[in-house]
């Protein structure tokens, strides 16, 4: 797009519509007065938009999709995909305990980590979880004493496999590298001896295989690379153990679009890329099992559903060089630009049709001068303190790595849906940030 052109619209939500004079509304809100009216910034989500994407989660992955609730979390978000029939990943105690206080069937649950603790291992098996993604000897350990002791239940494991493939993301963002914190890797039958212990063992179930290899991957290769290193692992896995591999989990990863000059497989293309990379690396393997290919998405269902709302502040120009237009959150809500570099667009959603004929720094409010939303924003040269001001697809890791810093409360989050407004989250308090404290 061309410099001073308009907001692209395509980068907003299924249900976002634009008024003849430039106003944004989505879900039947209208932005500026959402921000009026429940204060700034504010997390906006479209209800419309995290439902259509369950549900073509759903149907693209017959073999069993899950949310990962680290992408976007609360009871409202975890009520959704129960409602829409997704199981649900979590990586901690903390989202185990969201998840079930909201209701959520704990058979439906999955739990990962690189180093989960044996109170969550306890609370996951007491409850009755789905499947623990296991991720190392030590976790095996534990759940090996913890049956023994709470006799509860074997669980349903997957081995996490790192399969050692280039996911052509983030370095920070890359899980399925060789040298990973995460997984068994596939050197020196690691993870061959680990689903040969699960096999053996009376405490845990062989439920299968899974792989994780980075998130907001936009390329096919590295999903395709570490499907054939599973294919060829569930052979060893026939002629060896003797046993057949019942479900591949593939992770999540799937990319998105940010910015404009973005370009992102749909969830169903993604899906049947997938599935046609596994289906040709069993053939070419020629194992026996058929597994079900399932996949765990947080970004891709989350992110493109959710805008953040702030209003500016200030609005400074140095001579020469820049202007920054400071709002009023940041890195307290959105940590992705300063910890990542991640792109983002941003437009005023009271006049979202108008040129955007001015390139500005848009800022943060916190003590650091990395806290930088939008380095090279393109907003209407006419941006006044009092405007309200929009960033687009922030639905994922946005609240969900929001802290405190400079003791900011955190923002609230409304669901938009038909004309109503749901707040879902509280905004924060300044008693809120003396919560914990111990006089
Ligand atoms: N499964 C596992 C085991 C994961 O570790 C993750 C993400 C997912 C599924 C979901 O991946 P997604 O579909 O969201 O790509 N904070 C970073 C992203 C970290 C991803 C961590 N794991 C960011 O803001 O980009």
């Amino acid at each position: 797009m061309s410099a001073g052109a308009p907001f692209d619209l395509s980068l907003l939500s299924r249900t976002a519509r634009v008024d003849d004079t430039g106003r944004v509304s989505i879900g039947g809100c209208d932005l500026t007065a959402l921000a009026d009216d429940l204060g700034t910034p504010l997390y906006v989500y479209d209800e419309d938009e995290l439902r259509a994407r369950c549900r073509e989660y759903r149907v693209s992955f017959p073999g069993g999709a899950a949310y990962a609730g680290k992408a976007f979390l609360c009871a409202a978000m975890v009520r959704l995909v129960a409602e829409e029939g997704l199981d649900l990943d979590v990586a901690s105690g903390g989202e185990l305990h969201v998840a079930l206080a909201a209701g959520f069937p704990a058979e439906r649950v999955h739990l990962h980590g690189n180093n989960k603790s044996t109170d969550e291992l306890r609370r996951a098996l007491t409850a009755g979880i789905g499947q623990v993604i296991v991720d190392s000897g030590d976790e095996l350990d534990r759940i090996d004493a913890l049956v023994a002791k709470e006799s509860c239940d074997p669980p349903d494991v997957l081995v996490r496999i790192n399969p050692g493939v280039d996911a052509h993301t983030h370095e920070y963002l890359a899980t399925g590298v060789v040298d990973s914190k995460f997984g068994f890797p596939l050197l020196d039958d690691l993870a061959f001896d680990a689903v040969v212990r699960i096999a053996d063992s009376a405490t845990a179930r062989f439920g299968g295989l899974h792989a994780h290899i980075g998130s907001q991957i936009l390329r096919r290769e590295g999903f395709a690379a570490a499907l054939e290193r599973l294919a060829a692992l569930i052979v060893r896995i026939e002629r060896e153990v003797g046993i057949e591999v019942d479900e591949v989990n593939i992770g999540g990863g799937l990319g998105v679009r940010y910015v404009a000059s973005d370009e992102a497989p749909t969830i169903a293309q993604h899906a049947a890329l997938v599935r046609e990379d596994f289906g040709a690396a069993i053939e070419r393997a020629g194992a026996d099992s058929r597994p079900r290919l399932s996949t765990e998405p947080g970004r891709s269902i989350a992110a493109p559903a959710g805008v953040t709302l702030y209003r500016v502040g200030t609005v400074k120009t140095i001579p020469g060089l820049r202007t920054y237009v400071s709002v009023d959150g940041g890195m307290s809500d959105n940590a992705r630009p300063a910890l990542y570099g991640a792109q983002y667009e941003a437009f005023v959603p009271s006049r979202a049709t108008a040129p955007r004929d001015a390139l500005v720094t848009i800022a943060g409010k916190h003590c650091e001068q990395g806290d930088l939303l939008v380095r090279d924003a393109e907003l209407p040269g006419d941006i006044v303190p009092g405007d309200v001001v929009c960033t687009p697809v922030t639905g994922a890791y946005g609240y969900a790595m929001a802290s405190n810093y400079n003791k900011l409360p955190r923002p609230a989050v409304v669901f938009v849906r038909d004309g109503v407004a749901r707040v879902v989250v509280r905004r924060e308090t300044f008693d809120d940030l003396l919560r914990s404290d111990v006089f």
